[in-house]
């Protein structure tokens, strides 16, 4: 029997369009026996609503507060994507709403906003509550994660993730509240992009015990829109180099945590390496079907190119050997939100939303990189 969980989005823009789309090839996943359906939508600007009440019959519910949408005895469920400096507020609402939420990263812009929102969440334990991670879900990543599982790497070496955009090497570009500390928060990029790179790390229990960051802001005003300039003073780039304990051995190793808006070259390039002394890994979504993987068993050290196709965690209707894009990743997290909400833990261990307990590991990491930014000395995080 399929069971429907009937969700409200607050915050209509681009994140919220991309789960719209997945609810409405719900279809594409033919072993799932639960789907989301969309019956409320909130948005602040009007104008964010009519491309979802043209397209989803479902929506019962269009209204500028979110407060009448958690007010609806009918939603359920509630996936929040809005500007950082309202994830605190909106998301203790939601969940004090009895409504169960995939929120969106950071999970509240600070530090101290991410408390609010755990302590709120450990208050009403009935409610399910992740936060959004796609990036996981490419096939190439899933076989990293039996890897990991399977300790294929032996003791680690080396670790790097990292998350690198490249639009913000224009210096036209106008400013918008992603740029701005007001909305966007003190982290700057890594509020933006940090959790992506942090999450099958930590998941895989490799967590900083500490961290030298070194924070760049390299274009300092942008076009405001208007005719004039604003000021830019959010970080740009953020290389973060951390000591990690592999769980296994109890041995350090090298993390590193790489996020920036201006990497030349980069659209959209999420990575992850990892170096084992049994074996090693790399991918990235460069090059989405690559999955490069060297085992050493003594003898000649070679790295395979394997070639991944539709492998997902969750069954999809698309032949095996075809591509796997965004928007298929997309689909997947959301498969993966509404399994773990219903069955009570994840499919697969790394087929599994960020969790609030990861979502803080993050804000501890992210608050230790600005501390070291300022002193120039490694911070314990
Ligand atoms: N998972 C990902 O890959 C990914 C990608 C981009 C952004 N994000 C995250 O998603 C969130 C939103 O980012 P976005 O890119 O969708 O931004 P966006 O600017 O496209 O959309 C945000 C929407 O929220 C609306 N809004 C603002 N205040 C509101 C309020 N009080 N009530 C209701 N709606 C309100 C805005 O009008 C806007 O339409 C952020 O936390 C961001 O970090 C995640």
């Amino acid at each position: 029997m399929m069971k429907t969980i009937r969700f409200g989005i607050i915050g209509c823009g681009l994140m919220g369009r991309e789960f719209a789309s997945a609810a409405a090839r719900w279809s594409h996943l033919p072993d799932m026996n639960v789907r989301p359906e969309i019956v409320a939508i909130c948005d602040t600007n009007k104008a964010m609503l009519p491309w979802y009440t043209d397209n989803l019959p479902s929506i019962e519910q269009a209204t500028k507060d979110y407060r009448e949408l958690l007010a609806n005895d009918a939603v359920e469920a509630v996936y929040c994507a809005v500007p950082h400096n309202l994830h605190e507020q909106i998301y203790c609402n939601i969940i004090s709403a009895g409504k169960h939420l995939l929120g969106e990263k950071p999970f509240g812009i600070d530090k101290a906003a991410n408390d609010a929102i755990l302590s709120c969440i450990a208050e009403h334990s009935d409610v399910f509550v992740r936060c959004s991670s796609e990036f996981p879900f490419f096939p190439a990543v899933q076989r990293i994660g039996e890897m990991i599982e399977a300790d294929a790497f032996g003791r680690v070496i080396e670790v790097n993730s990292g998350f690198m955009h490249s639009s913000d090497l224009d210096p036209a570009k106008p400013i918008n509240w992603k740029r701005m500390i007001a909305s966007c928060g003190e982290y700057g990029v890594m509020g933006d992009l940090g959790m992506h790179a942090c999450h099958v790390p930590f998941r895989a229990g490799w967590i900083p015990r500490n961290v030298r960051a070194v924070l760049s802001n390299i274009i300092t005003e942008r076009p405001d829109g208007k005719g004039g300039m604003a000021p830019c003073e959010t970080w740009d780039n953020a290389a973060l180099l951390c000591e990690a304990t592999d769980p296994a051995s109890g041995e350090m190793f090298p993390l590193t945590i790489k996020t920036q808006r201006i990497a030349p070259g980069e659209k959209n390039t999420w990575y992850l390496e990892i170096k084992g002394t049994n074996a090693a890994a790399r991918f990235s979504t460069r090059n989405p079907k690559l999955l490069e993987v060297l085992e050493y068993k003594g003898g000649e050290q070679t790295w395979q190119q394997i070639d991944t196709g539709h492998e997902t965690a969750f069954k999809s209707i698309t032949g095996a050997i075809f591509e796997f894009g965004f928007s298929d990743a997309i689909l997947q997290m959301w498969a993966s939100f509404l399994y773990e909400m219903v069955e009570g833990k994840p499919i697969r261990k790394f087929a599994g939303c960020a969790t609030p307990a990861e979502t803080a590991v993050s804000h501890r990491l992210f608050t230790a990189a600005l501390e070291s930014q300022r002193t120039a000395d490694v911070v314990v995080v």
